[in-house]
């Protein structure tokens, strides 16, 4: 069955790896994120955000998950299987994921002041935890999921806060803001990608061992960008996170790494590419079925390439 992250941050931060947390929408992702994984022998998260929970509905959200894991035992894997709702925005959310089966849950309080950020994160944890749930909260503001986004608008999080944040709170691990952002459009291409590796140098001192989480982690691979133009799609001009900077921090405290764009923009080519040069094709398992396989092809080498979590 699914298993909570408990176990999989313990052994993650044991031995200087991540686990990778790969967002899904459909089957298709489901099925390319648990091959990609069971091949490589890596722990996984299978997330979702509440829009992601609403498109496939309650009721196959978790039976996707539980036909992955399937997919892996069958595939002779036994690696750790999660399912984790992705930025749950209230309890009432939360509280249906763990009714429909979810092993683990984020209450994102990132927008609210430190003293109801702890408020809403703690009401989480004490019903999660009562169903063997983990639970992943957030302090700090990540730059906008809109484009143009630019370092002043991070709110990093503030290393004298999180020692009495996780001990008032309980929560299992624990997200922050050290210069990634969500979507596409992470850095303008010729600006330096860095991450604030100091800021989390420094949240480790306070919480020693403690989980960390990165959000807004992918790359943005320029040949999915290139491959999207080639077949009349547009994409602005930008670059993502260097996988360099992401192995640097999966060697440390941060147990879990967030990626959905990387894999959103794999998918997407792939699809774009099949119609493009086949134009007669009107099988969906030809153009889905490409783009399961080329989102599997690039989080096989994601996960070498930074998370470090193979065979683990
Ligand atoms: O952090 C957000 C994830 O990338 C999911 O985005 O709300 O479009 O499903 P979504
Ligand atoms: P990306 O948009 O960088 O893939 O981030 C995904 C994420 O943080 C999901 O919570
Ligand atoms: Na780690
Ligand atoms: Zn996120």
């Amino acid at each position: 069955g699914l298993s909570n992250t408990k176990e999989m941050f313990a052994k993650a931060n044991a031995n200087g790896y991540a686990v990778p947390a790969f967002n899904f929408n459909n089957m298709e992702m489901a099925l390319a994120i648990i091959e990609a994984c069971a091949e490589m022998g890596s722990p996984v998260i299978l997330q979702c955000s509440k829009g992601a929970l609403s498109y496939m509905g309650p009721e196959v959200t978790p039976l996707l998950a539980k036909a992955a894991v399937d997919r892996a035992r069958s595939m002779g894997s036994d690696i750790p299987v999660a399912l984790h709702l992705d930025h749950g925005p209230d309890l009432e959310t939360v509280k249906t994921c763990i009714e429909a089966g979810f092993s683990s849950v984020m209450i994102d309080g990132s927008h609210y002041d430190f003293a109801k950020n702890i408020e809403v994160s703690r009401e989480v944890v004490e019903f999660a935890h009562s169903k063997n749930v983990t639970v992943e909260a957030e302090l700090g503001v990540l730059a906008g999921i809109e484009d143009d986004v630019k370092a002043e608008t991070h709110t990093y999080t503030n290393p004298d806060e999180v020692e009495e944040f996780v001990t008032k709170t309980g929560v299992d691990s624990l997200a922050i803001a050290i210069g990634t952002s969500h979507g596409a459009h992470k850095f303008k291409p010729g600006e330096d990608p860095k991450l604030r590796l100091d800021i989390l140098e420094e949240i480790e001192r306070r919480i020693p061992g403690f989980p960390i989480v990165l959000h807004g982690s992918s790359a943005v691979p320029q040949q999915y960008t290139a491959m999207i133009k080639e077949f009349g799609g547009e994409v602005k001009d930008a670059i993502g996170i260097p996988n360099s900077e992401l192995r640097k921090a999966a060697k440390s405290a941060v147990a879990k790494i967030n990626v959905d764009t990387d894999g959103r923009l794999a998918f997407t080519a792939a699809i774009r590419r099949v119609l493009g040069t086949t134009p007669k094709e009107f099988d969906p398992r030809k153009y889905l079925g490409a783009a399961k396989e080329e989102m599997k092809a690039y989080y096989k080498t994601k996960i070498t390439d930074v998370f470090g979590s193979e065979g683990a």
